[in-house]
């Protein structure tokens, strides 16, 4: 971040005062000044202003009543009123709405005013910090390694759902995607199910970046394997000494990230003391903190996720029904990899640039062979488990070369035959007798390694203790051979 001065905008329609006002302040701030609630608006509009100092009375209106409107338009800037009137009572029935930060009595003393000014600064950091850091926090662990500095908007870009989420003109992702677009602006409760990789997380990011609520948090909280006490304080803050290890009050997620998406991950192994819980507060949108007395408000849209059918959990009496359909609003389910395929020439090249981009590294793309054996792989895993492939592969091949299929995995070569059966079924299958089904096995080991030798024959049959002989024999009987359309390359951003 920049050292330049923080910026204070002085509202007041006396002209001589303003001038005091702006003589005592701008050593330590770039004061920008305004005799009119217009022009102040303007300013706002146009700077990026962290506090507001406005006198009480104005012409047009009070300065109570601006700070009022402010608060909506631009509720980060510390506001601060002054006063010259002995007219206290009406601006502190205006407090609350205005939510301001101090009140300054004239004559004010100009020491004095500065070092509220500090404080009101410091304030505004420690404010924006706090929010970025509740973000930064949160965010997915790639997302997490980039700056901020662009903001919420390259955000909002990036979990778009033409560009964040990708995917072939013919996927099922597309019916996925016009569904969360069609659910993004509506402040429904979502469940998003999928197995494990799929891309559940990603789907609650761009359902948030594209809802009226994408200019607050979006905040993930994982539900299983933590304990309840743990998930409790996280969601609802505690108080200090209400918890084992509780030295200073902690405010929960439902206070932090209000106005914004909370993302329940694997809510589906939640405690059934906890689904009570939970459903108290998406009935009346109230939570108490542990061990407060007071309940507080929050204003947040809840979306869940679950690896597990929550219907069935229901159905089994894991999961309460009265909260299955609080949240389950409008239910999303995003198919494995395997069942579309005709992705992963397209992801496989996203992921790469976002690995070269992590990792600082630079290739020129696949060869068409390694995406033609990544489509034949069933990725149990899906794009995380792809997404790992793939950074790897980087880390291992040639800086400014095609990334081969000789670098993929050998569970990946393994499946790379065209008849794209999985092991199980070639060994167990009783349709087939028992030399089919050795020859199975074998078609596929002689792939593999033959891939990973480029089709190098001498180093491959050295590798399987055959005689190059032997192996061009059995390359015969299979029909073996590099395809002649896996020469060509897959070149980034084709
Ligand atoms: N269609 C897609 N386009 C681009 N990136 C994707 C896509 N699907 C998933 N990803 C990426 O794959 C990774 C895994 O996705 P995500 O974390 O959303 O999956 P998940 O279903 O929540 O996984 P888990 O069940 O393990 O929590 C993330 O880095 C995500 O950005
Ligand atoms: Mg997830």
């Amino acid at each position: 971040m920049t050292q330049s001065k923080p910026t204070i905008l002085i509202v007041d329609d006396e002209v001589r005062s303003l001038e005091a006002l702006e003589r005592n302040l701008t050593d330590e701030f770039d004061v920008q000044i305004a005799e009119t609630t217009k022009e102040a608006e303007q300013i706002l509009a146009d700077h990026w202003v962290q506090i507001i100092l406005c006198d009480q009375r104005m012409p047009d209106k009070s300065g109570v009543e601006f700070l009022t409107e402010v608060r909506e338009k631009w509720p980060d800037v510390i506001r601060i009123i002054i006063s010259g009137y002995t007219d206290a009572g009406d601006i502190i029935s205006g407090l609350n709405e205005a939510g301001i930060y101090y009140y300054v009595t004239k004559p004010w003393h100009p020491e004095k005013l500065i070092l509220t000014l500090r404080n009101a600064v410091s304030m505004f950091e420690l404010q924006r910090q706090n929010e970025l850091l509740a973000i930064e926090l949160r965010l997915s662990e790639r997302t997490a390694k980039k700056k901020m500095s662009d903001g919420r908007q390259k955000l909002r870009k990036q979990y778009s759902f033409d560009d964040g989420i990708v995917r072939s003109k013919s996927s099922p992702m597309n019916a996925i995607c016009d569904t969360l677009s069609q659910v993004a602006p509506y402040d429904l409760s979502v469940l998003i199910t999928g197995e494990s990789g799929t891309g559940k997380e990603l789907a609650a990011r761009a359902i948030h970046y594209n809802s009226l609520r994408w200019n607050k948090s979006f905040a993930v909280q994982k539900c299983s394997a933590v304990p309840q006490a743990v998930l409790e304080s996280e969601l609802f803050g505690h108080r200090r000494g209400a918890i084992a290890g509780a030295v200073q009050d902690q405010t929960g997620l439902f206070e932090r990230a209000y106005g914004g998406t909370i993302l329940l991950d694997e809510v589906c192994d939640l405690s059934p003391a906890f689904q009570v819980k939970l459903l108290r507060v998406v009935q009346d949108g109230e939570f108490r903190p542990i061990g407060s007395n007071q309940t507080k408000k929050t204003d947040i849209r809840l979306l869940v996720s679950s690896y597990k059918n929550l219907e069935n959990e229901v159905r089994e009496g894991r999961f309460r029904k009265d909260l299955y359909f609080r949240l389950a609003g409008v239910t999303v389910s995003i198919p494995p990899l395997r069942d579309r395929r005709e992705d992963i020439p397209l992801l496989a090249n996203f992921l790469l640039k976002q690995a070269m981009t992590d990792i600082g590294k630079e290739v020129a793309g696949f060869s068409a062979e390694a995406i033609s054996c990544m489509k034949r792989y069933a990725w149990p895993g899906n794009v995380r488990e792809i997404q790992n492939e793939i950074e790897r592969m980087l880390v291992m091949g040639k800086e400014h070369d095609f990334l081969g299929a000789d670098l993929l995995s050998p569970k990946v070569l393994m499946e790379a035959s065209p008849e794209r059966e999985d092991d199980l079924s070639l060994v167990t299958t009783t349709t087939r007798t028992l030399k089919e089904r050795v020859e199975a096995v074998e078609i596929k080991i002689l792939r593999e390694s033959l891939i990973r030798h480029r089709w190098n024959k001498s180093k491959a049959s050295r590798e399987l203790g055959l005689s190059r002989v032997g192996l061009r024999g059995k390359l015969d009987r299979y029909h073996l051979e590099k395809e002649e359309e896996q020469d060509k390359v897959d070149e980034i951003g084709k």
